[in-house]
Parts: C-alpha cells; structure tokens; sequence
C-alpha cells in the first residue's frame, strides 16, 4: 500500500477529513481522499487498465464503491479505448462490484481481506494489538484478536463496533464479524 494512500486510509477511519490538496485537482474516492490526478498518473505510469487495478495501486474505489463509475470513466478517458484498436471492450471497465449488487463468495473474500489488510490493521497496530482473519462463512466473518486486543476488557466493542461496523460500510450492511472462540 503506497504511503499516499495509507494515510488517506488511516485519516479516514479516524474520521478525519482528507488531507487538503495543494491544486484544485477533482476529488474522485472521497472514501481514501484520491484526486483525479492520482488516478491519472497511476493509470499512465503502470499501464492500469481496470477499475480492479487502480484500487490496488491507489486505494480509490476501495471504500464504498461510489466512485467506481467515476473511476471507470478517467479510465475510458485515460486509455481512450472508443478509438483504440488494442482496446478490450466497457466490460472490463465496469465497476467489480458497486455497493448494493449482490457479491460472490470469493468477491467478499476478497474485500473483506483488503479492508481488514489495508484499514483495520493498521488502526488496530496503532494501539499495540492485531488481528487475524480466521474464516469466512457466507456473511460471517470470524476473526481472532491479538496483542494487546486480546486481552482488552472492550474486545467485543472493538469487534462489533469497528470491525463489524468498518466492514459493513465498506462492504455490505449486514455482515456479521464474530470473534474466534479459543
Ligand atoms: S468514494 Fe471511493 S470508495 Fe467510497
């Protein structure tokens, strides 16, 4: 995760608003604070070519999946594929899965990985603790806390209320994250 889009991520579950951005370039990800110019520069510099792609290189898209369209678009525009003889088709382009459609089990596996990965353990680390994915059951999600999580007296208010919650704004509302039972 590049050091730009850490820091997005970590002042957006403080709920800190977006570092200001020293030109007016358009923000696109309100979610991870990501400008139009970030993505264009990640798309030109790594020869992105997917929605997918641009949130593994620049976090934006990685939240709620309301800019996903958005970012669809700067691709189109980017890589100018209406003109483009090389070009692979819109399908590639459309959004993974916006918020709302429903997700396979491999696309929730996948999200809940990176958010847990990318938002929760770092916050968690911050305070000297960690936590591990155990399993994923449909919408259950089991996790085990570790460090100083474990033995926090307020774990199940970390599980419920930032883990669960951070997982269901950023990917469906009605997930369930349980603790592991040792
Ligand atoms: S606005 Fe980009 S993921 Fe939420």
């Amino acid at each position: 995760m590049g050091q730009e889009a850490l820091e997005a991520a970590i002042r957006h579950w403080r709920g800190e608003p977006p570092r200001p951005r020293s030109h007016e370039s358009r923000l696109v990800c309100k979610c991870f604070a990501v400008t139009e110019e970030q993505i264009v520069k990640a798309i030109r510099e790594n020869g992105l070519t997917s929605v997918e792609e641009v949130t593994n290189y620049t976090k934006a898209g990685g939240g709620c999946g309301d800019c996903h369209e958005d970012i669809a678009g700067i691709l189109e525009a980017v890589l100018n594929r209406g003109t483009s003889p090389l070009r692979g088709g819109i399908a590639d382009l459309r959004p993974p899965s916006p918020k709302g459609s429903r997700l396979s089990n491999i696309q929730r596996m996948q999200k809940v990985m990176t958010i847990l990965e990318d938002v929760i353990r770092p916050r968690l680390l911050q305070d000297g603790g960690d936590i591990e994915l155990v399993d994923i059951d449909g919408k259950v999600v089991t996790v085990a806390l570790l460090g100083l999580c474990a033995s926090c007296p307020s774990s199940r208010l970390t599980v419920e209320g930032f883990v669960q919650q951070t997982l269901r704004d950023a990917i469906e509302p009605d997930l369930i994250v349980k603790e592991a039972t040792p």
